[in-house]
């Protein structure tokens, strides 16, 4: 038995559930107003057999008692099973790198000392009078640790060296790199260096622009455990306190965030140069309600900058946060994403320069991110043929369901309508039509953390999930075809975590730099899994053989996951059936039918294959 299974062995669902949402007992299982949308009749429900517990509702997500704590108290899965076995009293086993973490975190220290000293120094002249020129004081240069790298590409490695420090040690922390002659030399070289800390304020990294406009412009800090660039929001250890205070205000550049804090906007971080995660929007959410999207005019459009307010909507959006307020007390705040479009080729840096006023007014001019998102859809898509108004409305449908029902749900749906140029009444009637309404999340839209449907997994470990899982750590070329495959599909944590990992990690990285991100720093739990994942031999097999063996395993992983579903929906009927009408029979129908079509396409498949 693995620490989670142990744990969740020594809970009981219904009692850590009824300490954060009142119960009321229906046949077999127990229901509430779910806590994770706004309703009016119950459609929350708890299954104690299954230890399980799902909405079926507009959420329409579940899972175990630990997805549900980590929704309900809005933590990340190692922090909910710490608090888990904490009530269990389970002594979990410590982390196992936080000691290196400790050790890396030292040498970037040192190495930020290094480079500021450069900074000031007669090598440092063209770099200060740069930033003169880009308009930052000499307290924000302090403030924000901002120095020089040395161009030879040797002195910081001699003088950490000098520190005591072994090259190995300089390696793993990523401040040196091995070149082909097989020696170590610094990896930043005459470039402007931004620390970058992490929200607790240890120094995990640096970014680094260049000054003579050599490629690229910005280099990072390898992608590992230490700086992982999905988990990272430049500037959260000076803005934390005036985040919670003010809501978050999100820029795209340091550059950006830097002169919003010298001149007083201290509540502004910045991304990483990537889409927003799921892991970022959901550490804002734990300090506010209130969160602030500046997109540059260009990217607005752009599929990228979707997909990072798809994220933002799923994850942001639909949970509202629990704020300790300055008594202590949680107060519940709505959660409010907005966005500001720039003006034309104008970043926030040169704004706020320019005028602080002005930037002050575009903040407050933001629109919230839902209406953004539909008239994306809108203005993207046809709207002049009534099929062309259904699939908008459909397109629409999950992000306007998330809204639960009250003033900004109605908003948006006569948004909605007025861009369709259609009656408000028609929009609400499709809209609430049980194929819309109900309609599953897109495989392509986020999903927030912790929602699964995972009933319990007898067995210690998974075999399919196990599989699925090398093939995709083993050949990254598969990542192509997994466009289907849900976080939900994987009923045990820590495969899931790995796949959510995976997922993050995206398509850029190569099977190494891919591993590397996976195995960050986290739980043994995890760690543990996919070492024994990687030791575990893998099938030789070529293309077509790892094609047809991952297509293989998707679809039985997600056949299972629309079967789990299924029987919780039979025991809900079962149980409460006033609260049934003819719509949600048309759910179970339906899926049947997918699972019918599921088990045909893999006969089928198998067929092509074998034929
Ligand atoms: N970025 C990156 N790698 C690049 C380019 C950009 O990591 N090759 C990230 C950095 O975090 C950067 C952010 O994307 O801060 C925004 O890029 P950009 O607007 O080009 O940079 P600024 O910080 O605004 O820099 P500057 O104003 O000096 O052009
Ligand atoms: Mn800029």
């Amino acid at each position: 038995m693995t620490v989670v299974d142990d744990v969740k062995a020594r809970l009981d669902i219904v009692e850590v559930i009824s300490q954060r949402v009142p119960l009321q007992r229906s046949g077999n299982s127990y229901k509430a107003n779910c806590p994770f949308h706004q309703e009016k009749t119950p459609s929350f429900h708890v299954f104690p057999d299954r230890q399980s517990w799902r909405c079926f509702g507009s959420c329409a997500t579940g899972g175990d008692v630990l997805s549900f704590v980590m929704r309900a108290d809005s933590l990340e899965f190692g922090e909910a099973l710490r608090q888990m076995a904490q009530q269990t009293g389970i002594t979990l086993p410590q982390r196992g790198q936080s000691t290196q973490n400790e050790g890396a975190h030292k040498i970037n220290e040192d190495t930020r000392a290094f480079f500021q000293r450069t900074l000031a120094t007669a090598q440092g002249a063209s770099a200060r009078e740069y930033l003169e020129q880009r308009g930052l004081d000499k307290q924000a240069i302090e403030a924000f640790g901002v120095g020089l790298s040395p161009s030879d590409g040797e002195s910081l490695k001699n003088h950490l060296v000098r520190e005591g420090y072994s090259q190995e040690e300089l390696a793993s922390a990523g401040v040196v790199r091995t070149g082909d002659d097989g020696v170590n030399h610094d990896l930043f070289r005459g470039r402007l260096m931004f620390p970058i800390r992490d929200a607790h304020g240890n120094l995990v990294g640096f970014g680094a622009r260049t000054l003579d406009g050599s490629e690229p412009k910005y280099l990072n800090s390898p992608q590992g455990p230490l700086f992982d660039k999905s988990r990272l929001l430049y500037a959260m250890d000076r803005a934390r306190t005036d985040v919670r205070k003010e809501g978050a205000v999100i820029v795209e550049g340091y550059m950006d965030a830097i002169a919003a804090h010298q001149a007083g906007f201290k509540n502004v971080v910045a991304q990483m140069g990537t889409a927003l995660t799921e892991f970022q929007v959901d550490e804002i959410r734990r300090l506010t309600g209130k969160m602030t999207m500046a997109l540059d005019q260009d990217a607005a459009g752009q599929a990228a900058t979707l997909r990072s307010l798809d994220v933002v909507l799923g994850n942001f959006q639909t949970k509202t946060t629990n704020n300790p307020g300055p008594d202590g007390a949680t107060k519940t705040v709505d959660a409010d994403p907005r966005i500001i479009v720039m003006p034309p080729g104008q970043d926030p840096d040169e704004v706020i320069h320019r005028s602080p006023s002005d930037w002050s007014k575009l903040v407050e001019s933001a629109i919230p991110a839902i209406s953004f998102r539909i008239n994306a859809i809108t203005s993207q898509g046809e709207t002049e043929s009534p099929e062309g108004k259904a699939r908008c409305v459909a397109e629409a449908a999950p992000f306007i369901h998330l809204l639960g029902g009250g003033i900004q749900q109605a908003n948006a749906v006569e948004l909605l309508a007025g861009n369709l140029n259609v009656p408000i009444d028609t929009v609400k009637a499709a809209l609430s039509r049980p194929s819309v309404a109900r309609r599953a999340r897109r495989p392509d839209q986020p999903r927030p953390a912790g929602t699964t449907a995972s009933p319990f997994a007898k067995l210690d470990h998974d075999p399919m999930e196990e599989h699925c899982l090398q093939l995709l750590l083993g050949y990254p070329e598969l990542r192509d075809l997994a466009g289907g495959l849900r976080s939900e599909f994987f009923q045990r944590h820590e495969n899931r975590e790995i796949f959510t990992r995976w997922l993050d990690a995206g398509p850029g990285l190569d099977k190494d730099g891919t591993l590397a991100s996976v195995k960050r720093d986290g739980d043994d739990e995890v760690s543990g899994q996919l070492t024994s994942l990687l030791e575990k031999p893998l099938l030789p097999l070529d293309v077509n053989g790892r094609t047809a063996s991952f297509m293989e395993v998707a679809s039985r992983l997600e056949e299972r996951n629309l079967k789990n579903l299924k029987s919780e929906e039979v025991k809900r009927f079962a149980d409460s059936p006033p609260d049934i009408d003819g719509g949600e029979h048309d759910e179970i129908l339906q899926l049947n039918r997918q699972i019918r079509k599921n088990e045909g396409l893999r006969r089928g498949q198998a067929q092509e294959i074998s034929g």
